[in-house]
């Protein structure tokens, strides 16, 4: 044992401090940490970075961000890993589809890699920016702690300019994907538990104001802008040069607003325009591409431009069966693809952010998006540090895409037992939203209300779209059920069939059985004839347009996967329904042709 350093002290406390991470847990970064970084030049720190599993947290016990650096040989003490040496996994990863002895686990993953950097210029300011690390990211730089963020799908920045020196710097990150109760989501999910630095690392250096958010929206007949800089600034300029826009918005105390008469092309999937934006504070500037357009809903009608429109989708989940959750430029071009052939207008992101290219690819092939954050199941409504993480996983994710006209829909939540609880922290989570977005609807995937076989759901006053997961023909086996709920139900706003579908594999043989194509296909034929008939139906995303990797899911035919998909996991195979939803949607695009 240890007896004879401050190390030594360090060890045996190692061994004795079960509050060894509080420290640690501080939820620091978060909404208001992020810079905007639309048009930003960074320097990418992907790539190989030394990674080692700690199923104990050993690495926060012992502190090894904090270990000197030192040849083995040079070593007087003996240390369990040293972050500047051994295995290495690429960034971005998930570290589960690198090595079969990562495959189940969960815990934290240590990530360090050397960064060499000249001196800063007077005033030149550091960010670190993570497009997402599941779950809970822990980051150290040079030895010193600067920053935790909680949440598996949302980016995060942290300022380094302080830490980082000119010459070599040691970024280290802790990254743990445990599930647990209080997390969002909690620990039973029916989606692959990925973990690990799964998205892009850059590093961005910025004048000493820095532009942190910038928002566009078309509100009636004028554009409106948001602007918020941090640093020294009194006034923005914000161009758009496609409508000859370009002003000077004043700023106070670094936030500043303008309303400017526009009558921009709209958006739509029809006519994805986008427009070229500028914005300069100081020595800052940022661009996007952004369309202009409007989503509203009167009664039980969506309407994008004033028009009602029935949202023909499907939901997707990130997902793959080489890379798991990381998402390729090509991965998702070819899920849009697949999409347009499906005759689809609106996919359901499912059931936490996707990557934000998923959005801006959207925006430019013109698809409408419903974008939601992992508030899934029987989440720990009661617990007020839970709607911490859930509301800032909420202002994140719409910091992030509300320069988006695909995005149409923020989704709070998905199939959450209707108790008191859960409806005061839902309907917190769409004030929230609200708050944070008022051009936008805000939905959540609900359950029928079986015993009175109606669609009802006391979150239904709080939200604009009613998303309804329903399963007859899969889980609910009296599909005449569904007819009746139709009947029964009478919703004051617009109804989406969030998920509906079965499971189908090659593997399950020609017969009608659960899990032949063949039923799956009946299931879709069924629905499909029952759904048509409901008009406060004005969209589906029915479940799903592939296959994807999931623990729970372990009989014969299923072999670690769901097999509701309309194509297979390899995203190549389509299976008979695919048609069936495909004729339908093109029978719902001739009927709402303009
Ligand atoms: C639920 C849930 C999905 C799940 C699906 C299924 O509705 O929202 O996440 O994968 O049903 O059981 O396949």
């Amino acid at each position: 044992m240890l007896e004879r350093s401050d190390l030594a002290e360090n060890a045996l406390q190692a061994l004795h401090d079960e509050g060894y991470d509080a420290p640690f847990n501080t939820q620091s970064l978060n909404a208001d940490t992020l810079i905007f970084t639309g048009g930003r030049q960074g320097r990418s720190l992907d790539g190989d970075w030394f990674f080692c599993v700690d199923l104990l947290d050993t690495g926060l016990r012992q502190k090894w961000f904090a270990l000197p650096q030192a040849a083995p040989e040079d070593r007087i003490e003996p240390w369990d890993y040293d972050p500047r040496a051994g295995e290495t996994i690429p960034v971005p990863s998930c570290w589960q589809m690198l090595k079969e002895k990562w495959y189940f686990f969960e815990g934290s993953g240590w990530y360090s890699r050397a960064v060499t950097l000249d001196a800063a210029a007077p005033g030149q300011r550091r960010f670190l920016h993570i497009g997402a690390a599941q779950y809970d990211c822990k980051v150290f730089v040079n030895g010193q702690f600067m920053g935790n963020h909680y949440g598996g799908s949302t980016p995060f920045c942290v300022e380094l300019t302080d830490a980082l020196e000119p010459g070599e710097n040691w970024i280290m990150l802790c990254v743990n994907n445990s599930r647990t109760r209080d997390r969002v989501p909690m620990r039973n999910t029916d989606w692959f538990n990925y973990g690990g630095v799964y998205r892009e690392v850059t590093l961005y250096e910025t004048p000493a104001t820095v532009i942190r958010d910038l928002f566009l929206r078309l509100d009636g007949d004028v554009i409106a802008a948001d602007v918020i800089a941090d640093g020294p600034a009194d006034s923005a300029r914000l161009e758009i040069p496609g409508l000859g826009i370009d002003i000077a918005i004043p700023l106070a105390d670094g936030h500043g607003q303008a309303r400017i008469p526009a009558r921009p092309d709209l958006w739509s999937p029809d006519t994805p325009h986008l427009y070229d934006v500028a914005c300069t504070v100081g020595g800052d500037r940022v661009t996007d591409r952004v369309g202009f357009r409007t989503v509203e809903r009167r009664g039980t009608d969506i309407l994008l431009n004033g028009k009602p429109l029935f949202l023909r989708g499907i939901s997707v989940h990130e997902d793959d069966a080489t890379t798991g959750k990381v998402t390729t430029e090509a991965d998702l071009r070819r899920r849009f693809a697949h999409a347009r052939d499906l005759g689809c207008n609106f996919l359901r992101l499912a059931h936490y952010p996707h990557h934000d290219r998923a959005a801006r690819i959207a925006d430019e092939m013109g698809f409408l998006l419903w974008e939601e954050i992992p508030v899934y199941w029987a989440i720990d409504f009661a617990n007020p540090d839970t709607l911490r993480d859930a509301t800032n996983q909420l202002r994140e994710l719409i910091r992030r895409d509300r320069n988006r006209a695909s995005v149409a829909i923020w989704s709070i939540g998905n199939e959450n037992p209707d108790t008191d609880a859960r409806l005061d922290f839902m309907r917190r989570l769409a004030d929230t939203a609200r708050a944070e977005d008022p051009t936008r609807l805000i939905a959540a995937a609900c359950l029928v209300n079986h015993a009175r076989l109606r669609i009802e759901d006391r979150l239904a006053q709080h939200i604009d779209v009613i998303g309804l997961n329903e399963y007859y023909g899969w889980y609910d086996e009296d599909f005449d059920e569904l007819r009746v709920i139709g009947e029964n139900s009478d919703p004051d706003r617009p109804v989406i069939v969030s998920e509906t579908g079965a499971d189908g594999d090659h593997e399950a043989g020609p017969d009608r059985g659960l899990f032949s194509l063949a039923y799956q296909a009946e299931v879709y034929e069924k629905q499909i004839a029952t759904l048509r008939r409901l008009d406060y139906v004005k969209g589906m995303s029915p479940w799903i347009l592939y296959d994807f990797r999931v623990e729970r899911r372990q009989n014969v035919f299923q072999r670690g996967w769901n097999r509701k998909g309309l194509i297979a996991a390899d995203k190549t195979t389509r299976k008979p329904a695919f048609d069936i939803l495909a004729a339908y949607y093109a029978e719902c695009a001739a009927r709402d042709a303009p």
